[in-house]
């Protein structure tokens, strides 16, 4: 029996986005409207016990991280529970989350206790008024409360993912690399992508990571070294004199797709094998069907055999995902 996920680039597939949920209490102009957003229902949701059973199947064949995503995964009740089921799964190596961090000064220990091991939260400013103008909600306060309450929950170092859109937050790499000097906190800068049906994205509103390194550069941060782990998107940059680290995500002027090792399993249970897709493989509906564990291995099997090679942004064919990125899971 095939033991392993492997594509036909033959890329090993090792890290699976969970996306528990479509919803977000933030409104974030390059991810969803003000308005108008209509949510799933509830029954459309995998449930817990379905996406143990699914990502079960996936450790079995060789997926070793898993990270929860939504929307808002913190808005789903009661993750903890999801998060002790996957840690029970043998061979998960790593649970980690991604927020906007608006919850986590209420549940970051409740979330460390149940297995959680890392989070990166969503921060796009540093600034209150700019913050306001990015996620449409007046909420940093409460957002860095919920970084320092998961710095004492032992959830450090806490990953920061800053998306830079020039004329809008351009100003604060600075600050952020301040922060990022200064704490135990890794911001990562990641590169405006054409994602959201309504996003405001034309090539020159995108900062690459050549042009903030070129800024740092200019503001008199001591250089910068970099390396890269196999499979993951982040060039990670260590300033000269040891004090901090960076991370930078250019998914735009250098996408990761040749290493890429990610899939992704959607709130409503399509898997997805790129954030660009244009076509997903139902998991959910031969689960209540009842298929057992055999046939949703070959169904996934059969799904990751055809992984895209990659995404075609600033190419000929490009075409956005027909989903926001709130619903396919950041
Ligand atoms: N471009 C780049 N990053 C994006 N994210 C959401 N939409 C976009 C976009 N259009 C980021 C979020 C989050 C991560 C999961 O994806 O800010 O940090
Ligand atoms: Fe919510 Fe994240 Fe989308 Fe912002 S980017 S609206 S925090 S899902």
């Amino acid at each position: 029996m095939v033991r392993e996920l492997t594509d036909s680039f033959g890329r090993k597939i090792e890290n699976l986005r969970i996306s528990v949920t479509d919803r977000c209490n933030f409104r974030c102009r390059y991810c969803m409207p003000e308005e108008g957003m209509t949510w799933l229902d509830h029954r459309e949701l995998l449930t817990y016990e379905e996406i143990v059973r699914i990502t079960r199947v996936l450790a079995d064949l060789g997926v070793r991280r898993v990270r929860l995503t939504g929307g808002e995964p913190l808005m789903r009740k009661e993750l903890p529970t999801l998060v002790a089921g996957l840690a029970g799964i043998a061979g998960l190596g790593d649970i980690a989350l991604t927020t906007n961090g608006f919850f986590l000064a209420e549940q970051a220990g409740d979330l460390a206790r149940a297995g959680l091991r890392r989070i990166n939260v969503s921060l796009d400013s540093l600034d209150r008024d700019t913050f306001e103008k990015m996620a449409r909600r007046d909420y940093l306060e409460r957002v860095l409360a919920g970084i320092d309450e998961a710095l004492r929950a032992g959830l450090g170092p806490v990953k920061i993912n800053a998306v830079l859109i020039r004329g809008v937050n351009d100003g604060e790499i600075e600050r952020f690399a301040n922060l990022a000097r200064s704490s135990p906190i890794v911001v990562r800068f990641i590169e405006f992508m054409p994602i959201g049906s309504d996003d405001g994205w034309s090539n020159d509103r995108v900062i690459t990571t050549a042009e903030v390194l070129k800024r740092l550069g200019e503001l008199g941060f001591p250089t910068v070294g970099v390396t890269r782990e196999d499979g993951q998107p982040a060039d990670r940059y260590r300033f000269a004199d040891g004090a901090g680290e960076l991370g930078f995500i250019s998914s735009v002027s250098a996408p990761f797709c040749d290493t890429c090792n990610r899939i992704r399993l959607t709130s409503d249970g399509h898997l997805r094998t790129c954030l660009f897709s244009t076509a997903e493989t139902d998991l959910k509906g031969p689960l209540r069907a009842g298929a057992g564990t055999h046939e949703i291995r070959h169904i996934i099997l059969k799904a990751v055999a055809a992984k895209e090679a990659g995404h075609l942004i600033n190419r000929p064919g490009f075409v956005r995902p027909d989903r926001t990125m709130s619903s396919i899971g950041g």
